[in-house]
């Protein structure tokens, strides 16, 4: 179905590539008509007509084959690039025309199935991965080629369909499924292991049976944390499009998850700067949680330092529109710079066993960054290594 579906592509392709080319032969053949004998009867004005008829049906032929997404290239028996479209100069470049094609895919297959296509004249499919610059995912099919286009009666049209995207989303969706399984069985082997032990050789061992309750605890604990955070995550996923819309303010937000973190850690100071109200367009739920994360992780990923800035002002232009920034600063062990692009991805953990340590389940940083973008807000995380970290939530005022 698909493969017909694009075979129908592709020949609205040629024909409106032939057509594009007839009507310019014609544009100039009726140009040179005019030239060459003006019959009495004929006003110059008429033929002028047609003639700006034809180049304005070609300019329309044209534009149509540019705005289509997909990359469309025609080589000639040589492989050498007679045509390509718009989204395939924006791909590969401008200059490519009479370049051979495996200038700009090296890929052995395709040569061989662009001289199958020449041999045979049928449709080929085939799937092509490019892994530089980056990954890029593209469904090919290729065709015998106008041959009104090309002078050479020989040519073959490349229609790449990227799929890059979709890939990407599938392949991201199974690592994700692997990644769950993974987090949620490790605790569950470690209860199943110390259940085994005080049922089977230590079940008269009190000592042991001590020893081991509080850590199954803290497994269940974990595996706890783990499915309320997945749910979190897959409750916000579903409603990241559609933007809160209660007045809220973020002096009261943060003053209330202060006053959360202030009743369970000791330890720690706050030195919470903001007096002013700062009203913005969002859900108090949401941002509480965001900001809890945030904090959270001030906390504990700070070792010796343990204090933690809270401020709120004017933002600097990161939304659109006048804005306000919320700032939370610790001085705790930082984030090498090179993973700061990384913090935000599910599972990710600068250093997965210190975070287990403390209760981390490695979600806390997507849920914050998919709330965030629900309230069409911008996060910024500023950190070095050893030298704590910065994070700014940036929001348009309501
Ligand atoms: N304030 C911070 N200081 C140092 N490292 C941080 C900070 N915030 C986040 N990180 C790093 O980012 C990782 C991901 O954060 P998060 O998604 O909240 O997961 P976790 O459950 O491990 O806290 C953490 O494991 C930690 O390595
Ligand atoms: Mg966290």
């Amino acid at each position: 179905m698909e493969l017909l579906l694009y075979s129908i592509a592709g020949i609205i392709v040629i024909v409106v590539i032939a057509v594009s080319r007839k009507s310019i032969v014609a544009g100039m053949e009726a140009r040179s008509d005019i030239n060459r004998e003006n019959k009495p009867g004929d006003t110059e004005e008429g033929i002028e007509d047609i003639t700006n008829e034809n180049i304005e049906k070609t300019n329309e032929q044209v534009k149509i084959i540019n705005q289509i997404d997909d990359l469309i290239l025609i080589v000639d028996k040589f492989k050498n690039i007679k045509f390509f479209n718009n989204s395939a100069k924006k791909k590969f470049g401008e200059n490519n025309l009479n370049k051979h094609v495996a200038t700009l895919l090296r890929v052995p297959d395709l040569l061989q199935n662009i001289d199958l296509v020449l041999l045979k004249k049928e449709t080929i499919t085939m799937d092509l991965e490019l892994s530089s610059p980056s990954f890029q995912f593209f469904k090919v099919y290729l065709f015998s080629g106008p041959t009104s286009y090309v002078d050479d009666p020989d040519s073959v049209v490349l229609f790449l369909k990227d799929l890059t995207d979709i890939i990407k989303a599938q392949r991201f969706k199974s690592d994700f499924v692997a990644n769950v399984s993974h987090e949620l069985k490790t605790p569950l082997v470690s209860i199943k292991g110390f259940l085994e032990t005080i049922s089977g050789h230590a079940k008269d061992d009190l000592e042991a049976q001590k020893k081991f309750i509080p850590i199954m605890l803290e497994q269940a604990d974990r595996m706890e944390s783990l499915i309320k955070d997945l749910l979190s995550l897959s409750k916000i996923e579903l409603e990241e499009h559609i933007q809160p819309q209660d007045k809220v303010n973020l002096k009261e937000i943060l003053n209330n998850v202060e006053d959360i973190h202030q009743k369970n850690l000791k330890p720690f100071e706050f030195k919470n700067n903001i007096k002013d109200d700062f009203f913005i367009k969002g859900d108090h739920e949401k941002l509480i949680e965001v900001f809890s994360n945030i904090i959270d992780n001030s906390i504990k990923y700070s070792d010796k330092n343990k204090k933690i800035e809270i401020n709120c002002g004017q933002g600097n232009g990161k939304v659109i529109g006048d804005s306000y920034t919320v700032s939370i600063k610790d001085n705790g062990i930082g984030i090498p710079t090179e993973q700061i692009p990384r913090i935000t991805e599910r599972f990710f953990r600068v250093d997965a066993a210190k975070s287990k340590k403390v209760g981390g389940t490695g979600l806390g940083m997507a849920i914050v960054k998919h709330i965030v973008n629900q309230h069409r807000g911008e996060l910024e995380i500023k950190s070095e290594a050893q030298s704590g970290t910065e994070i700014k939530v940036h929001f348009s005022k309501f």
